[in-house]
């Protein structure tokens, strides 16, 4: 082996996560347990550069609950135990949410006390089986329509009406009473109706008393995304002023297939101009990409014809997104 100058070896070992630790922020990848157990290479890259993880789909309502009476928490805990042994946090995601909900859920029609004894055992059984193990929580996700209102075609909405959302807050928080618990939307950003429906939601069960401590962006962007900073700053502001965290909950930056290299650049643009937002922010605290390489990514899934959304390429390797992110965190 050639030996290496203490600036190299420094240098070597400059990663996400190194960096990110040194600035105070978590920084974190959304993941999936068969990827980590049978791809060294993955679960390798997912524990060196990132000290968070969020299930991407392990608790979801239709992984956790194949059957009414049975729950499977094989995926779920084995990536939490994968974060346990490396030293990593959880985001849990997510509690209620109107997607992947299990055929026998929705197939029957229930009465609303019914719906509210499935969702309240729900949350009390999976918010307590990792209580002190998963740090927060994606409590409610995507409950919003895009002019700020409680969607009506909400599974939940629909069974039970607006009130599923401060009673999820309160199960969970009875469940763990440490854990922090989150409001999770799309295009909530920056200042706009959906982002002030968010602002008046929270700021409502706040002045409640309700028990939410903080609000996630999801970030699914393209390239067109150009908010200016100072509008998601001024949203980030209220926010904080009402004592909410806020985490980056999902960024992706997708691009129509094939990619350019200014395509990729403009991309690596995005990335750090949104960790820029964050870091300048007191109350943005964590930052997850929602996935590790764009070979496992939901985007050429749900958006035809798109994709090459994340930090590392097909084969690993890192993209200038992840320079951009990078040079970001080392930036005074
Ligand atoms: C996506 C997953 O990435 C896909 O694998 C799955 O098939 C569908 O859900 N907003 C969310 C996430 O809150 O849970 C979604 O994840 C992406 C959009």
């Amino acid at each position: 082996m050639v030996s290496q100058s203490p600036t190299q070896a420094i240098a070597l070992s400059l990663t996400l996560r190194t960096l990110a630790e040194i600035r105070g922020v978590n920084i974190g990848v959304s993941v999936g347990a068969e990827e980590l157990q049978t791809i060294p290479t993955y679960a390798g890259l997912v524990a060196r550069e990132f000290n968070i993880l969020t299930t991407e789909n392990a608790m979801k309502f239709e992984t956790l609950r194949p059957t009414m009476d049975q729950y499977d928490f094989t995926d779920a805990d084995s990536i939490v135990n994968y974060a346990q042994t490396h030293d990593m946090q959880v985001r849990g995601h997510t509690l209620v949410w109107t997607n992947q909900l299990p055929t026998w859920l929705i197939k029957r029609n229930w009465t609303r006390d019914q719906l509210l004894d499935i969702l309240h055992e729900h949350i009390i059984t999976v918010v307590s089986r990792y209580r002190g193990r998963i740090v927060v929580w994606d409590v409610v996700n995507e409950a919003l329509n895009k002019s700020g209102e409680l969607a009506e075609d909400n599974y939940w909405m629909k069974g039970i009406g607006p009130d599923y959302v401060e009673l999820a807050f309160q199960w969970a928080h009875q469940a763990d009473p440490d854990a922090r618990l989150f409001y999770n939307d799309f295009s909530n950003e920056g200042l706009g109706p959906k982002s002030n429906g968010v602002f008046k939601m929270v700021l409502d069960l706040v002045n409640r008393g309700v028990p939410i401590h903080g609000v996630g962006f999801q970030m699914h962007n393209d390239l067109s995304w150009s908010l200016s900073p100072e509008d998601v700053a001024a949203n980030l502001k209220r926010l904080a002023d009402l004592g909410l965290e806020v985490h980056v909950t999902e960024m992706d930056v997708r691009i129509e297939q094939p990619s350019t290299k200014d395509e990729l650049d403009a991309q690596a643009k995005i990335y750090g101009e949104v960790l820029g937002i964050c870091l300048l922010a007191s109350n943005c605290t964590t930052y997850v990409i929602w996935g590790l390489s764009d070979n496992y990514s939901w985007i050429p899934y749900f958006f035809p014809g798109w994709g090459s959304a994340l930090i590392f390429d097909h084969t690993y390797q890192p993209k200038p997104a992840y320079y951009a992110l990078i040079e970001k965190l080392l930036e005074r």
